[in-house]
């Protein structure tokens, strides 16, 4: 359900000074089988755990039972949490909910509650927000892997004063925590206050851990299919076992980033959606591409866009601008309106009896030949259209990818040191009183 096209990036189609040539492959080719091995490493050390998730017998029962205590008795869903804890139920959600969910009616959101994701600490939206909803009907979803992050920690500081004034000892009925099973502040304000929790493998690092209890227990909240989801991701794992790039998209994704970055000297990974429903995947590209890459001087800049809202903002540059770019566009096959212009305005005939997706894919097709012929590489991956199964598909596809990508430039892309002083740096500034 997900279709790949490098032939983009090669040298027959883009030159040889931007384009990959046979030798070039030959270069990275020797590093593929260590990489491999490394990959294989990871996956027994439990470093590589987000291959081995969504296998997890029972997971999706699970969390769909716990979001039935949800589902029950809420009408707003607010989750607390940030970075690999905010950006894949964020995308997720946007991917597999109609769009303006939140303003939909209860029977139109097929029962579920509104969701609003906290991921910033910025004072007036947050009061903002707990001033608009009508706390007797929200549950919050505190999410922290490590139980310890200061912005999360203070989000949920501002909630318990309030829900405790509101509703006593019941405050608790209104908050469910997903953390480590035993480690960590949060873990231990959970248990000695008996508050529900879900559990996060203690070896899935946050930005690999969409597929689990982190992005899954409110999706199942939201009534997505968290089940195709997981289909979805296993079938990917599935598909990128072999070695061989010719069969292993993740890997040809990667050793072309490798190239890409080291030989043709490209610095900046650009994603570029053309489906509002993806436009936030890209948010959660940029952070798993800049987090685990992103280290010892090595990496690439990750930069969003999306089509063709910034045809008419970005392309510009990425046409005409210094060329050390990879462009990835991430289309879709089929919309699910497909109404046709049948009246357009006197000299655009040429849009009659197109619907407005098939404009979409047209922009997107001739952006795509525009930036061949001014000899920039791109990759086309296309889903057949936006669904849990897809998405599902879509998140374990690039974290496999990236892993690969970590384990040919020899990053470990599992741990974020720059990420780590800066949490320590807030907490000591905040100390000094
Ligand atoms: O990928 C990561 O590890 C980070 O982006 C974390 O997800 C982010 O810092 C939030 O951490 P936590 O879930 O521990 O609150």
């Amino acid at each position: 359900m997900l279709n790949f096209d490098f032939s983009n990036c090669r040298a027959e189609v883009v030159g040889f000074e931007h384009g990959i040539t046979q030798d070039d492959l030959k270069v990275v080719a020797p590093k593929i089988d260590s990489s491999h091995k490394q990959m294989q490493k990871w996956l027994s050390s439990g470093e590589a755990f987000f291959l081995d998730s969504p296998f997890e017998k029972g997971l999706a029962e699970r969390l769909r039972l716990a979001a039935r205590e949800v589902r029950d008795s809420f009408d707003n869903l607010v989750v607390l949490g940030i970075g690999g804890s905010s950006l894949g139920l964020k995308c997720l959600s946007s991917a597999c909910l109609p769009p303006y969910f939140n303003d939909l009616d209860y029977k139109h959101r097929k029962n579920s509650p509104r969701l609003f994701v906290c991921d910033n600490i910025d004072p007036d939206s947050f009061s903002a927000l707990l001033e608009i909803l009508n706390l007797k009907e929200t549950c919050f979803n505190v999410i922290s892997k490590s139980g310890k992050t200061t912005e999360t920690m203070a989000q949920l500081s501002m909630v318990l004063p309030i829900l405790k004034t509101k509703f006593g000892n019941r405050w608790k009925d209104h908050v469910f925590i997903t953390t480590d099973p035993v480690s960590g502040p949060l873990r231990k304000f959970a248990d000695e206050e008996s508050v529900r929790t879900l559990d996060v493998p203690p070896k899935l690092g946050g930005r690999f851990s969409v597929l689990s209890s982190v992005g899954l227990f409110p999706a199942a909240c939201l009534d997505i299919d968290i089940e195709s989801v997981l289909d979805g991701a296993m079938a990917m794992v599935k598909r990128c076992k072999e070695i061989s790039l010719e069969t292993n998209p993740a890997y040809m994704n990667a050793v072309i980033f490798e190239i890409m970055r080291y030989i043709k000297k490209k610095n900046i990974s650009v994603m570029m959606p053309y489906a509002d429903h993806l436009a936030l995947f890209a948010d959660w590209y940029v952070q798993l591409f800049a987090e685990s890459l992103g280290k010892e001087g090595k990496g690439m800049t990750p930069v969003k866009a999306l089509g063709s809202t910034d045809q008419h903002s970005q392309i510009q540059l990425y046409m005409d601008g210094s060329n050390d770019k990879i462009i990835t566009f991430l289309g879709v096959e089929r919309f699910k309106k497909v109404n046709a212009i049948t009246h357009p305005l006197e000299s655009f005939d040429y849009i009659r009896g197109h619907s407005l997706g098939n404009i979409l894919i047209a922009s997107q097709k001739a952006t795509t030949e525009a930036l061949k012929v001014a000899k920039r590489p791109s990759i086309t991956i296309t889903l057949t259209d936006v669904c849990p199964k897809t998405m599902g598909e879509l998140f374990m596809f690039y974290e496999i990818s990236v892993a690969f990508m970590g384990a040919l430039s020899q990053i470990n892309p599992f741990d974020q040191p720059g990420v780590e002083l800066g949490k320590r740096l807030i907490k000591d500034m905040l100390s000094k009183r």
